[in-house]
């Protein structure tokens, strides 16, 4: 008898952010008077950039042309594109990735999901507690994680790596060994970074184990201070253990346009596999490219305007963390992360559960957040806000939460 895939049977409840929407969504039916702050997802809200819309409109002209149509792109992305990201995101860095290490795709969502399937079923995930959702959901649909504790929220056959208030939401070095590590800094959901010389150790890590670390760089725009790195390949050794992903979303605000790529290094071999000839077999028979007329505008990303452009706008997300920051801490909650990250982390007062917290900031607040212990148990007592809101509201949220 056909069955469902039962894997995807396993994944508990509702997603996260449906929950939070479905909360606010009667919250707000009950109290139709009251005015809703949402300062819990991660979408951004500034416009795309005078640049990127120029590219755009040159891109659709040209496709309107005999001579300017583009159909299908490069299963792997085009090269003006590839070319550009090689120069500017690595080699003006000093990391030495070139154009046909980049795969570009729609997004990064996708590529963190996907980039599991090039390993056996049997292999061992790592992960930060808290976590991005997708890279945990993902192998749960591919059979890798196990059974699901409900009383702990944890899958017998991951690896949690706590990320806590006394390690500076910094994971450790896990004791049992993963085969496979994801990472991602600056760190969604607590906005916490770590150092080269720490990142380097990971690495050192990943050689000496023959574990791959999946690099989720998606904010890497966000970093102001000097010794974060901004990708895994300024640590030695990065390109025989790093697989690193980048999104075009909140750096330029194309959450809605799609654009993301992934850098899988000649070098990086699992059991004298090259990773690269998977993941372009994997790209070739999966995916048909993203957009020419998006590509154009990943480009324009990378011109003077539009880098002096988007400067501007990741100012404008970082005047709000720093707004939210400064008043929160003023306020007496504790909290970290808005400084290299365009999210803030924060301790529940009176050791409230985040669900608890939640409900008490959407009544008496009206203001939405994420509850932490969503992204994993270690997030109990935690709560996620966000930046990307305007700073017209985020000021009256953080008003409201003061008054609280
Ligand atoms: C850590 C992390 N990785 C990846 C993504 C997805 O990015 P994209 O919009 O490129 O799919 C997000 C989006 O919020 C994210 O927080």
């Amino acid at each position: 008898m056909l069955r469902a895939n039962q894997d995807y049977l396993k994944l508990p409840g509702s997603y996260l952010f449906s929950t939070v929407a479905r909360k606010q969504r009667e919250f707000q039916a009950a109290h139709p008077e009251k005015s809703v702050i949402r300062l819990s997802i991660g979408d951004v809200t500034q416009p795309i950039a005078p640049a990127i819309i120029d590219a755009l409109h040159r891109a659709v002209d040209e496709m309107g042309s005999a001579e300017g149509f583009h159909g299908y792109a490069p299963d792997l992305g085009y090269e003006f594109l590839r070319n550009t990201i090689a120069e500017q995101d690595y080699k003006a860095r000093g990391c030495e990735v070139s154009a046909d290490e980049v795969f570009v795709s729609d997004g990064a969502k996708g590529d963190c999901g996907n980039i599991q399937e090039i390993f056996e079923k049997d292999c061992r995930v790592a992960v930060c507690d808290p976590v991005y959702p997708v890279y945990v959901d993902t192998n749960v649909m591919a059979g890798r994680t196990g059974t699901y504790d409900e009383a702990t929220g944890t899958w017998s056959d991951v690896i949690y790596m706590p990320c806590l208030e006394e390690n500076d939401f910094a994971p450790r070095l896990p004791k049992e060994k993963p085969d496979l590590i994801y990472l991602c800094f600056p760190n969604n959901p607590t906005g916490a970074t770590i150092t080269k010389a720490q990142l380097q150790k990971w690495v050192d890590y990943a050689n000496e184990n023959g574990a791959v670390i999946i690099y989720d760089a998606a904010y890497e725009s966000y970093i102001s201070e000097a010794d974060v790195p901004h990708s895994i390949y300024e640590c030695a050794g990065a390109r025989t253990c790093a697989i690193e992903i980048r999104s075009f979303s909140k750096n330029a605000g194309f959450t809605g346009l799609r654009l993301g790529f992934t850098v899988v290094p000649k070098e990086l071999t699992v059991d004298g596999v090259a990773l690269h000839g998977l993941w372009a077999r994997r790209h070739g028979t999966k995916y048909n490219g993203a957009p020419y007329i998006v590509q154009r505008a990943g480009e324009a990303v990378y011109s003077p305007d539009g880098k002096e452009q988007l400067k501007k706008q990741v100012a404008y997300y970082m005047r709000n963390a720093e707004y939210i920051r400064t008043n929160l801490a003023e306020a007496g909650y504790t909290v970290s992360g808005g400084v290299n990250a365009p999210y803030i982390w924060l301790r529940t007062p009176d050791n409230m559960t985040s669900w608890d917290f939640f409900d008490r900031m959407l009544e008496q607040a009206g203001v939405v957040g994420t509850p932490g212990s969503g992204f994993g148990p270690s997030g109990e007592h935690y709560f996620r806000l966000t930046a990307f809101g305007t700073f017209e509201n985020t000021q009256e949220a953080i008003k409201r939460i003061k008054e609280m």
